[in-house]
């Protein structure tokens, strides 16, 4: 029997390794633009990192983890998401120690076991940020807006961006007591899962999938309803932001997000033509984690996006990939006697910094050719007895078609220029 990948995790080759490649040049660029630095955190955590960051009322943490006894007896988790990790280094390196804010991202694979299906995946990629240390929603916004703004330079359109404020420690217990009071004639009615949110964190009670949990939560009170003056003026700095900068979002007071950490901004980027994991992105602000995980008490805020979503989004909207390729050069050679000829002239295109390569199958002329398309080469340069002798080689681009004799001078000139 042939082993076969594990369910739900994906093999990245081939076209799909280019779209990738296309995609993290685009955040590496973006984050330069805004100023964010890369942290490359362990794939594994203590598990009690996520327990007590994540939340113990999330589904990640509930029944998604892929959690294991390592051979020193530690219980570690791989990990489920990146915020609970960024803020351990804030708190274990000592960073608030330095000035703040202090702005992060990351791109990666994240780990969760749930039912696989289109966009939903038990190994997929994340890009991320996250930004610590200020409150000011000026802050929220342009981590939004950031978010946006990536969509925006891959060309990917009929984004919905959804907004909400869920509240703060001083505001939320409130609003707790309201849904409890509302709830509690059908609280038999709840499934199991709402059942235990009603007593440890009954607001995720919105965020729950069953039908008749969605029913009877229909009328209940918003959070919003509740939210104390700073909660609000908080939110309405929020949206001042991205009207400013004329961002786009609708208000859904019942959208909580499916992680315990948030208060005040949360926000969900949706897209349509991909399935039911329509949701791309999400994130919000998380002012008490740092300190839910033994840090001082400083705040917090970032999202994530989800890569495999935002590939499948940009094949639904036909979106064409600029290419990020440099020239890729595919020596063919008429004779296997000029092979020597050959590794000398690919030796001085790579010394160019021109991506080339020369057959090693001992392939006929012409299959050489079909061996340079399927590799993806835009070029392909013929060596024959006469082009060794003239030190004229004809270029042919493979796009146009063209082909034109050239010295390998010129060859290496327009090839650098491109
Ligand atoms: P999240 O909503 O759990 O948030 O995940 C963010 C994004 O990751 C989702 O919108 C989705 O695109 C993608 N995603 C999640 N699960 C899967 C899956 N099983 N397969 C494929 N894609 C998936 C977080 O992870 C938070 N850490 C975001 C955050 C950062 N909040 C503050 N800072």
């Amino acid at each position: 029997m042939t082993i076969k990948r594990p369910k739900g995790a994906n093999d990245i080759m081939s076209d799909t390794i280019r779209q990738w490649h296309y995609i993290e040049e685009v955040v590496r660029n973006l984050m330069l633009v805004y100023n964010y630095e890369e942290i490359r955190t362990p794939i594994f955590e203590h598990t009690e990192l996520f327990l007590r960051g994540v939340g113990d009322t999330t589904d990640i943490v509930d029944k998604e983890m892929y959690t294991f006894l390592d051979k020193g007896n530690r219980s570690i988790t791989l990990r489920p998401e990146g915020t609970a990790s960024v803020a351990r280094v804030f708190v274990e390196h000592h960073i608030y120690a330095n000035p703040l804010p202090a702005k992060y991202y990351y791109m990666g694979p994240m780990f969760r076991y749930s039912r696989p299906q289109a966009g939903r995946y038990r190994q997929f990629h994340q890009f991320g940020v996250e930004v610590l240390g200020s409150v000011d929603p000026n802050l929220d916004g342009e981590v939004i807006g950031l978010a946006m703004d990536f969509f925006k330079r891959l060309g990917i359109e009929d984004l919905t961006l959804l907004i909400n404020s869920v509240g703060c420690p001083k505001c939320r217990p409130l609003h707790n007591e309201a849904l409890k009071k509302y709830l509690e004639p059908r609280f038999k009615e709840l499934c199991p899962t709402c059942q235990n949110r009603y007593e440890k964190n009954p607001l995720r009670i919105f965020d729950c999938k069953s039908e008749t949990c969605q029913k009877i939560i229909k009328g209940a009170p918003t959070i919003t309803e509740c939210l104390c003056e700073e909660c609000k003026e908080h939110f309405e700095g929020v949206k001042s932001y991205l009207e400013l900068l004329y961002i786009p979002y609708e208000l859904d007071e019942k959208m909580v997000r499916g992680l315990d950490y948030y208060t005040k901004t949360a926000f969900e980027i949706v897209v349509g033509g991909i399935g039911a994991q329509s949701s791309i992105g999400g994130g919000g602000r998380y002012d008490g984690l740092i300190q839910e995980i033994g840090g001082p008490d400083i705040p917090g805020i970032g999202f994530a996006i989800g890569l495999e979503r935002v590939l499948l989004t940009l094949a639904s909207q036909n979106v064409p990939l600029k290419s990020i390729l440099k020239p890729k050069v595919f020596v063919a050679l008429l004779d296997t006697e000029l092979i020597p000829q050959g590794i000398e002239l690919v030796a001085i295109l790579r010394e160019n910094n021109i991506p080339a390569s020369l057959d090693v199958m001992g392939r006929k002329f012409k299959a050489q050719f079909k061996y340079a398309n399927k590799i993806g080469a835009t070029h392909v340069i013929t060596v024959g007895e006469d082009e060794v002798r003239d030190a004229l080689y004809p270029l042919k681009n493979m796009d146009t078609g063209e082909e034109e004799k050239q010295t390998l001078l010129s060859i290496i000139e327009e090839l650098k220029g491109e």
